[in-house]
Parts: structure tokens; sequence; C-alpha cells
């Protein structure tokens, strides 16, 4: 079919007297659209990540309908379009290392179609970063609305059940403490409908973080996904896309430094998951703004933590629901936002927040008896971590800041710690640090959510149930515990984590923020270092090998992010920046 208007990708095409008007309009009419119908504007595309490989998103299928009758209903004409899809647990080696790749889908998608504006509708962990990265790259208005988090269930007494019961559960089980017939119940009573984990996970963090840069509506953010009030979400969506459209709110009028620190403050009062660093900077990323570990510290550290729900806490995302939900949340720092900036309908959220009653229960406290006064997350630097690493303090359970100097046990990739991690003979005791390297960004590929190394059985058998932990791996969301993640530059990229041996001394202080060996310096770079992965000869892994950032910088791709890396080899760690001596691996 010829196309005489190739430079246009708006919603103009569809009014066009000649040619391009007549075939788009007939091709639409073909698929069932009226002759009213097609008339219609503005054109909103509708992108789609619902897929049966992606449970986590596939009640979008049914949001989509709501989010078109809010679409016609303010005028409009809805296209609905597929993009590929992120499952956290379907994805190898992870979802993370198809995150960019999402990203560009959408991207080229946004910016091809003859479409004015886009929903996003988005879910599980990774594809609501990818669609605000992809959409702040097109810079078409956009507007996102996430699948919810499925409803909690219950097993056995235990009620209700939120997927972060899993990972004990796994670990009963690895003990000998769950027989054939639980284990097999368990599968059926974890998830029992469709949705994103139902605790303050990375799913929620992110669908919390779109609400506040303005793509997604700030009520009921946690609201179920088979609730009515996430299909009026749906409803009134659709309605926010068409006026976005009409107001031509850019996704880059969004996004820039105020609005980045509302929505990690918002984070970090929520508890929200460690990945919403990475993907926080990615997006900052293509909106030319560059964040910084400094940053996050700083705004971690003067942010009141105020939510006491899982995985940190105790309470549901239902009761986050009842309690007023974000709105109410960012009434009790109100005062540490930048009120300014602008919610998806336009307004200013001082003037939300201004209408918005404070929690109605203590799911949300009071910014004057907050669950700490500081925020969950410690941002640790040192001759481990230059670059940076973070923690969660959230849910580990010794109370108060964290100290520990202990010998570290170290694992080469998975294979390596599924091997041995049970192993009756390996040489560790409570007081060790266990490390895993080789699966940051290059090295995994893909950064997998593995930093949640488990306890070795024999010392679970003993009653032991925390040990500090060290990857440059991430974890999931709905995980919690000493772990230190995120270790940048990774061990594949020749980070001093490479250099690490068992038997060497670590030093963990969140007081001054440090991550040590302590092992003199000059012994310590003259070692062999960890090898990482070899260059893939070809497709989207060598895209990968050869582009991907580190943790500190979003893991974006170098040639998609709006500002130039600040490691001027492109992705590998070299010896001048390290101080040391050994190989420089670019
Ligand atoms: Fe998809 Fe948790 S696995 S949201």
């Amino acid at each position: 079919m010829s196309q005489r208007g190739i430079a246009g990708s708006g919603g103009d095409l569809f009014h066009d007297s000649g040619q391009d008007g007549l075939m788009h309009r007939a091709f639409l009419r073909g698929a069932g659209f009226s002759a009213e119908d097609v008339r219609n504007r503005p054109v909103i595309g509708i992108a789609n990540s619902a897929s049966e490989l992606n449970p986590c998103n596939l009640g979008l299928n049914r949001l989509a309908a709501e989010v078109k009758r809010g679409i016609r209903e303010a005028g409009g004409l809805p296209i609905e379009f597929p993009t590929i899809s992120i499952s956290e647990p379907f994805t190898r080696p992870t979802s993370m290392f198809l995150r960019n790749l999402m990203s560009m889908d959408v991207e080229e998608m946004i910016t091809a179609a003859p479409i004015d504006g886009v929903v996003l509708l988005g879910g599980c962990d990774k594809t609501i970063p990818a669609q605000l990265m992809g959409a702040l790259s097109a810079n078409k208005p956009a507007t996102l609305l996430a699948a919810g988090p499925r409803p909690t269930s219950c097993h056995r007494g235990i009620s209700p059940l939120t997927v972060d019961d899993a990972w004990p559960f796994c670990d009963r089980r690895r003990v000998g403490e769950v027989d054939d017939a639980e284990w097999q119940e368990f599968e059926g009573n974890l998830n029992t409908d469709v949705g994103t984990c139902n605790v303050m996970g990375t799913a929620s963090s992110m669908a919390a973080i779109a609400a506040v840069l303005g793509f997604a509506l700030p009520d009921h953010v946690f609201a179920d996904s088979v609730s009515l009030a996430r299909r009026d979400l749906g409803f009134r969506t659709g309605l926010a896309a068409v006026a976005a459209v009409q107001r031509d709110q850019k996704p880059k009028d969004l996004v820039n430094l105020a609005s980045l620190e509302n929505a990690f403050r918002a984070i970090t009062a929520l508890g929200g998951s460690t990945n919403a660093i990475i993907h926080l900077e990615a997006i900052a990323g293509r909106a030319g703004v560059e964040i910084g570990m400094e940053r996050f510290e700083q705004w971690s550290r003067s942010t009141p933590y105020l939510t006491n729900v899982r995985p940190g806490g105790e309470m549901t995302l239902n009761d986050l629901e009842d309690a007023g939900s974000l709105p109410a949340l960012l009434t009790q720092i109100s005062d540490l936002l930048h009120a300014d900036q602008r919610t998806v309908h336009g307004e200013r959220w001082a003037d939300l927040l201004a209408a918005t009653e404070a929690p109605a229960h203590n799911a949300i406290r009071l910014r004057e008896t907050p669950i700490s006064a500081q925020g969950p997350l410690v941002v640790l630097r040192g001759n481990l971590a230059p670059n940076g690493a973070i923690l969660k303090t959230a849910g580990i359970e010794s109370d108060g800041p964290l100290q520990h100097r202990g010998r570290a046990v170290v694992f080469d990739g998975l294979e390596d710690l599924n091997n041995r991690i049970d192993d009756p003979n390996l040489v560790v005791d409570a007081s060790s640090v266990l490390v895993l390297r080789g699966l940051g960004p290059i090295g995994a590929p893909g950064m997998p959510e593995v930093g949640h190394i488990p306890i070795p059985a024999k010392l679970m058998q003993q009653g032991v149930t925390e040990m500090v932990r060290i990857s440059d791996a991430r974890m999931s969301g709905t995980s919690t515990g000493a772990v230190v993640l995120h270790v940048s530059p990774e061990a594949a990229a020749g980070g001093p984590l490479a250099y690490l041996r068992d038997g060497d001394e670590v030093l963990l202080d969140t007081v001054t923020g440090r991550l040590d060996h302590l092992v003199d310096e000059a012994e310590y770079l003259a070692r062999e270092p960890f090898a990482g992965p070899e260059r893939p000869n070809r497709g989207f892994a060598q895209l990968h090998f050869d582009h991907v950032l580190q943790a500190d910088e979003g893991c974006d791709f170098d040639f998609l992010r709006k500002i130039a890396s600040s490691n001027s080899t492109n992705n590998r760690f070299t010896t001048e920046e390290q101080g040391g001596s050994h190989d420089d691996r670019n």
C-alpha cells in the first residue's frame, strides 16, 4: 500500500482528504470500526502488554475494554495494539534482560503509529518502567493504567496469604518441613486470580511512581486487579488520556528532577522496592536527567517510612487502599514534595493534596508517629562498591543500624550457589558474609533477582534466619533481609567484587554507609579476578553486552539515554576509575 504522508504519524492521518486518509479509514472499517468511529479524534493508541506468558498482566484485556469506553465517552478513537510483555517468573535469564527491548518496542510503536497519544497498560515489574522509558523517548502524550495486585488468598491457617509468604514456605520445604501433599496444595493457593504481586513489591512501587510522575490516576493505585475500583480506573484513564492529548501534556513535560524526587520520596514513605532505584534512574535518563546515588541517599535519609505494609510490614495493600491509598500517604510528606508538579489531570499536587483527607488508620502512619524517621533504603559505598550498592532495612530482623564484620563465603554465579549452599561441608557460620557475584547487568546477563541468597540449610536447622548477604544482582521487591544489592561496578565488568575470596574479612556499616573488604589493597588487586561471560556472537544478547550500563546508571542502554554515560568507556570499569592495577577489561 502506498503511503504519501510518510513523515507524519499522528491521528491527523485519519482526517486526510486524500489517499492516506481513505486508506487509514478503510483499514479500520474493515476491522469493524464504524464510519463515525474512524472520524473521531484524538486517536488514542492502547499499548496492551497482556499475555498468557505474563499472568500478572492478563487482566489488562478486561481493563482495555474499560479504557476504550472512557476514550469513546470523551470523543476519541481508541486503537489497541500489543507489545511484548515481560513476565518476572517466566522470562530467562531474567525479565530485566528484556526491559530495554520492551522500551524500544513501546517507543517505536508509539512513534510509528497514527496516534495522537497512548494509554500504556502495564503491571508486572519491568513492564511499567519499560513503558515509561519508551513513552518518554517517543514523547507523545501518555497515560498509564496498571493491572493492579491480585487478590490475597489463604493456606492452612495463613490468612491473608500474600506472595512473600512463598519464600519462607520454600525454605521450610528445603529443610524437610513441607510434605508433597502440602507442596502441591500451596501451588493452588498462592495465586487465585490474575494481577501483580499483592505486596509493596516492584509492580506496586512502579504503579505508585507512574501516578506521582503524572502518568497514572492518583487514586486507588493499589486497588485489586479484579475490583470495581480497578475497572473504574480503566474508564477514567480513558477520559484522562483524551484530556492529556487535548492539553498536549507530553511525557517530557512531566519528568524532571523535581517530579523524580517526589516519586522517590513517595516510594521511600511506602517502603517500596529496591528495584525502583534502578528504574527511576533509567526513566530519568530518558528525560535527560541524572539522579545519582548521592541524591537517592539524601532523599531517603530525609523521608520518613510510614507504611506498615508487606513485605516490610504486617498489613496488606487492601489495608493501604482502605487507609486512603497514595494521596493520603502523600498528605503526610507534602512539605517534602515539590507541590507544583502535575498529576495526570494536569492539576498541581498541592491542590490535590489540599483536598485529600489524612490517613484513615494506621496502615499509613501519621508523620508524628513514623515506622522510622528515615527511609529504609541505605546507600553504601566503599572499596567493594565504589559506585554504590544499596540495602533495604525494612524487614530486617535486627532493629536499628546494621554493623557487621564477617568472613566472606563467595559464590561465582547461580550454579555454584545451588551446588554448594546446602553442602554440609560448606565452611560457614552465622557470622559469615555470603557473597554472590557474576550476576550484574552484564554477568547474568540482565541482573536477575537472585541476590536474596538462601541461608545455608545447616544453619537454618540451627535456627539461623538472618545473615549478611552481598551481591551484584537484584532482589525481588517481595523479599526482605540484610541483603546488600546492586554492587556497582559488577564483578563481570571488573568491579572490586571480582577479586574477593573465601575468608576475606568484609565490613558492612549502615551508620557510615560503608561496604569494604579489609584486605591489603595492593595484595587484593594483584589477584586473578573473577572472569565474566564471553561476548555473545550475535543478536540482542550482543547488543545488551555491548551497551548495557551499570546499576548506578539505571541499566539502560547507553545509546537510549538522553544523557551521556558518566563512564567514558561505555559499560566497563577501568583500572583508572578503581585506582588499582588490574587489567582493563574493556
Ligand atoms: Fe509479576 Fe510479581 S511476578 S508482579
